[in-house]
């Protein structure tokens, strides 16, 4: 069997992949590093991986193939870069940078490199994102009328470097779904920003906002809105995802691992309006298209029953941004493995991140309509 090796740098967040990267049957060696030396022993210790001491020592080791960079946010463009341009394969947690510029920037070094990029976007390999394109080709949902995205997230004592973060920066999770879901591109944006917060947030990115909000057009002429909090907004946690279809639509509970609300419409004949009723749908887990090694990881190792999947998938809720985290390992070795590019490469990722990024550049211009780069 074919087998590439990997690195995985920065293991907070990171670190939740380390055990997924050493059970998939295509990977061989792995290593890690983490700036924080006890971080990167305890991985050493806990998994039998190799500990490198340097960015720099990963890039100069011809035995590895591909880097996954899961790093604080102002060092994805530049890492990413380095990685691109050292003729390595680079997967990178979101957002795939700050500014058009750096996605310009890893774009070109993608393409001169000739290796593989993909933006490690969770919201794109949910068991719940899997179920509605399920229920769109199906034709169940019929013809999208709308799209919503919702991320509600409170950052305060996070690391120094999100205080104050455009909240549209960081839309990709809200806005990456209508995106996948479109069969499109944003092509256009008009935002807006909301709210006020301690003027000691404000100093970092010059952002005054807390919350914002957008409108998007798509290039085939669907539209959808996304709306955005970290700070000082009273509303519980959501990553949210909102289809409204011509047949049916799919709209995401109030907590994030609510179950969905399924609306139907259905004909009244001749009768004023037609009828509506919904229901609160329990959704399969999607671990099946996965390696039987990796599958566990759908729902967090310890809660899963190789017999009962589905019932284990209640138990683990999903095993972390339900259940997207070996989905996304899986894409972007078999990616590479395979010869061809991944699904949430530097186009798409672009596409999602700087539709953020044009956003907040909207809300700082009070609402002017954005065209977004085609990258
Ligand atoms: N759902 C998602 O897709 C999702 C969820 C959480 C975090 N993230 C992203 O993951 C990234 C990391 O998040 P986090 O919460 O772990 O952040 P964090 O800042 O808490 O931790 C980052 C880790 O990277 C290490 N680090 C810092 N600089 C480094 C460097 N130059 N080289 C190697 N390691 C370095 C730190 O010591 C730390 O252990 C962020 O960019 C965030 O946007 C994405």
């Amino acid at each position: 069997m074919k087998k590439i090796n990997v690195a995985l740098v920065g293991l907070g967040f990171g670190g939740c992949f380390a055990e997924i990267y050493k059970e998939h049957p295509n990977v061989g060696k792995i290593k890690v590093f983490d700036t924080n030396r006890n971080i990167t022993e305890t991985f050493v210790n806990r998994f039998g991986l190799e500990g490198c001491s340097s960015l720099e020592e990963i890039l100069n080791d011809d035995t590895i193939d591909a880097v996954h960079l899961v790093t604080p946010i102002p060092l994805h463009e530049e890492q990413t870069v380095r990685v691109l341009e050292a003729g390595k394969h680079c997967a990178c947690t979101v957002p795939m940078a700050t500014s058009l510029e750096g996605i310009r920037r890893i774009t070109e070094a993608k393409r001169r490199s000739g290796k593989n990029y993909m933006m490690m976007e969770t919201t794109l390999y949910t068991y719940q994102f899997f179920y509605v394109k399920q229920m769109l080709e199906s034709g169940e949902l019929g013809r999208i009328q709308f799209l919503r995205g919702s991320h509600y997230q409170d950052m305060s004592n996070w690391p120094s470097y999100w205080m104050g973060l455009p909240p549209m920066w960081y839309g990709t999770h809200a806005i990456a779904p209508m995106v996948a879901l479109s069969g499109s591109r944003i092509k256009r944006v008009v935002g807006f920003g909301s709210g006020s917060m301690d003027k000691e947030l404000t100093k970092q990115y010059n952002n005054p906002f807390p919350v914002e909000s957008a409108l998007f057009e798509f290039e085939n002429g669907l539209k959808g809105e996304a709306t955005r909090s970290l700070f000082e907004t009273a509303r519980m946690y959501q990553e949210g995802m909102f289809v409204y279809g011509s047949k049916q639509s799919f709209e995401w509970g109030f907590r994030d691992n609510d179950l969905p609300y399924i609306t139907t419409l259905g004909s009244t004949g001749n009768n004023r309006g037609a009828y509506t009723k919904y229901e609160i749908r329990e959704m399969p887990n999607f671990h099946s298209v996965l390696p039987p090694e990796i599958q566990r990881f759908t729902v967090g190792s310890d809660s899963f029953d190789p017999l009962n999947p589905q019932e284990s998938l209640k138990k683990g809720a999903g095993g972390g941004h339900h259940g997207s985290h070996p989905h996304l390992v899986h894409e972007f070795v078999m990616s590479i493995i395979e010869n061809r590019k991944p699904w949430i490469d530097e186009e798409l990722g672009g596409n999602i991140t700087g539709a953020g990024i044009c956003a907040h550049e909207s809300a700082l211009r009070n609402g002017e309509s954005i065209i977004v780069p085609v990258f």
